[in-house]
């Protein structure tokens, strides 16, 4: 088979692969391996970092890694003990494995203590930019045939499940929270996402991106529902008191002095929800003393988050299918960069933050 793989830590080392072995569904112990036939990959920042060498690890015993966190196929065998799935069906694997901690073992490795973590396509396992994987069907998301075209979304889509869910956890010490007004940070694809999921939520929600409107991503935007609104026009804090106070923040914009202007509006009882994995050292003056104060009299939250588990991929599904219902043709028209074949993926990393770009994804087998 072929592969778009890296050799972790080595900067540009992104090459197509051949030769690599065929997975066996015995390698999954107890009969239940399902064989996954990969139709869609798609790309974010995380395949680019790992391109740049930032970080990374092959498995055990490979000197390279298999690329692509973001997995969309089809089923083509089942193992014996397997009654969840049957060839034909359309699945998304989960992308972190369990580890060892207490969190791993109750089905939430997204929470894992332990000091490194498993997850496909990034650290120690191998990802789905191949022709097909095996995998345990405990860690397999069923995607309904109606979804297809946006199935290579979900993944995405469950990081910003994650936060949102996390923040209405959170905020169930309130008793009565009944969150109006939300403040999305960053209009690219998780910011998107983000605001599909809110508006679902019923919020009004203002979207906070640096590029002047209109444009594809704040007509994308203005047909949910929600507000766009430039940070070259207006701060957060002028934002903030056209269309605040805001409930919720969800700060998506990879840029981490963002996060303290966000402390510095988010409203009274708020929860602001920090979802950039920011790679960099960058450092900031900020006034702590009016942040503190803030944070301390409006009995404010802020909590990071970081990948899903099982429970998130299942709500990306039906808020996927509830999207698709409510705006049809609307998550479609996210998968702006489409590069065909296994043989040109390295080409869908250089797209990866071009202009215009929103999902790059490699299509390795047209859609049955
Ligand atoms: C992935 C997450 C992952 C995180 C950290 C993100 O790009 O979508 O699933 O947990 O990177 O590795
Ligand atoms: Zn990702």
């Amino acid at each position: 088979m072929k592969a778009l793989v890296v050799t972790p830590r080595v900067p540009h080392s992104a090459c197509v692969r051949d030769n690599i072995p065929e997975p066996m569904l015995d390698a999954v112990p107890g009969g239940r391996g399902v064989k996954v036939q990969v139709l869609r990959v798609g790309l974010d920042g995380t395949d680019k970092e790992i391109n740049a060498g930032e970080y990374g690890a092959p498995p055990p015993g490979f000197e390279y890694l298999i690329l692509g966190h973001e997995g969309f196929g089809v089923v083509t065998d089942v193992g014996p003990n397997v009654t969840e799935f049957a060839p034909g069906d359309y699945v998304v694997a989960i992308v972190r494995q369990p580890g060892t901690s207490a969190y791993d073992a109750i089905g939430t490795p997204d929470f894992t203590t332990d000091s490194s973590y498993h997850e496909h396509g990034i650290n120690l396992v191998h990802g789905f930019l191949t022709e097909s994987y095996v995998e345990d069907a405990g860690r397999l998301v069923l995607i309904p045939g109606g979804l297809r075209d946006v199935g290579v979304l979900l993944e995405p889509t469950t990081v910003v499940e994650k936060g949102i869910a996390q923040a209405f956890e959170i905020q169930r010490r309130l008793k009565i929270w009944q969150p109006r007004r939300a403040a999305v940070l960053g209009a690219g694809t998780i910011g998107l996402l983000a605001t599909v999921v809110l508006r679902l939520r019923g919020l009004d929600v203002t979207v906070f991106g640096r590029d002047l409107p209109p444009y594809f991503n704040s007509d994308l935007i203005e047909a949910l529902g929600a507000r766009y609104v430039s940070t070259q026009e207006s701060d957060l804090a002028a934002g903030a008191r056209a269309h605040g106070p805001f409930d919720l923040m969800f700060e998506a914009t990879g840029f981490s002095p963002l996060v303290f202007e966000a402390m510095g509006v988010l409203g009274k009882n708020g929860v602001l929800v920090l979802s950039s994995v920011t790679g960099g050292n960058r450092t900031v003056e900020v006034p702590s003393d009016a942040l503190n104060l803030g944070f301390v009299l409006g009995n404010k939250v802020m909590v990071g988050t970081v990948n899903a588990s099982r429970a998130d991929f299942e709500s990306g599904v039906r808020d996927l299918a509830m999207a698709q219902a409510r705006w049809p043709g609307w998550l479609g028209q996210l998968l702006t960069h489409p590069v065909h074949g296994l043989e040109n993926a390295p080409k869908a990393l250089e797209l990866l933050g071009t202009p215009g770009a929103i999902k790059v994804f490699v299509e390795v087998n047209p859609l049955p």
